[in-house]
């Protein structure tokens, strides 16, 4: 059974009274184990498909299916509960809470698990050391680097221990180099704990680093490619 499986997804975003086709008719279906990226110029939909495959944002019409179970018949709670257990999310622009350490902003996700303290500092220690960042802990964002920073991100979206990664852009505020290190680090931790990531993506080089590309226009799959 695949891991997720949307089934003609489309989002209609109204601005007054104008509709914004966002998405048209999108099927998608993601496997166990991938690492997938989603390429698409400016507005061609990519974060509004990563916000509905992360159960951030609902379809106008379509169905999202994860392992089999449509994520519509969940209540709020639930819903919440199976982002919080499943999935990882990974924003273009870090979303790091600035008052808060490394570690505090990686352990954050887990307050509301059903963990003790020390399991807690454990295992968002263990997630800064997965990210090579185990000695800055203690730094707030502002004391760390641009692809530090994404880091911590990565590490708090991985501390949950997801099936699953989306990431939104993860390379788009970060120099070349940095951006291929923290692609190498996500293909490393899939090769390693099969942790399934979607990322979407500009940059032709990141786009190589996948093992299958979709391509979105105008909110349409235009074209698919996979690397044998
Ligand atoms: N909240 C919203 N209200 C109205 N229109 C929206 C909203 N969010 C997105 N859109 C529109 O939906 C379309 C798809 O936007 P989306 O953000 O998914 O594109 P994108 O591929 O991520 O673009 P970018 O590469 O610039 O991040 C665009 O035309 C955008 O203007
Ligand atoms: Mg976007």
């Amino acid at each position: 059974m695949p891991l997720i499986e949307a089934r003609s997804l489309s989002k209609i975003y109204m601005l007054g009274k104008t509709e914004v086709h966002a998405l048209n008719a999108v099927n998608l279906t993601v496997e166990k184990g991938e690492f997938m990226a989603i390429a698409g110029p400016s507005g061609s939909g990519k974060t509004t498909l990563l916000n509905i495959l992360g159960c951030i944002e609902k379809p106008t019409e379509g169905s999202v299916l994860f392992d089999g179970k449509n994520v519509a018949q969940l209540s709020g709670n639930q819903l919440a509960d199976f982002r919080l257990n499943h999935i990882g999310f990974i924003f273009q622009t870090f979303n790091l809470i600035p008052v808060l350490t490394a570690i505090e902003n990686v352990e954050f996700p887990l307050l509301k698990m059903p963990l003790s303290k020390r399991e807690r500092r454990t295992r968002a220690q263990e997630a800064l050391e997965s990210v090579g960042l185990g000695g800055l802990a203690h730094r707030k964002p502002d004391e760390l680097s641009g692809g530090q920073r994404q880091r911590v991100a990565i590490a708090r979206a991985l501390v949950g221990r997801p099936n699953i990664v989306l990431a939104d852009e993860p390379t788009a505020n970060l120099d070349h180099a940095t951006g291929l290190a923290v692609l190498e680090l996500m293909s490393d931790l899939n090769s390693r704990l099969g942790t399934v990531f979607v990322f979407s993506t500009h940059d032709p080089k990141v786009m190589s680093m996948a093992r299958r590309v979709i391509s979105l226009v105008d909110g349409k799959i235009v074209e698919e490619t996979t690397v044998p």
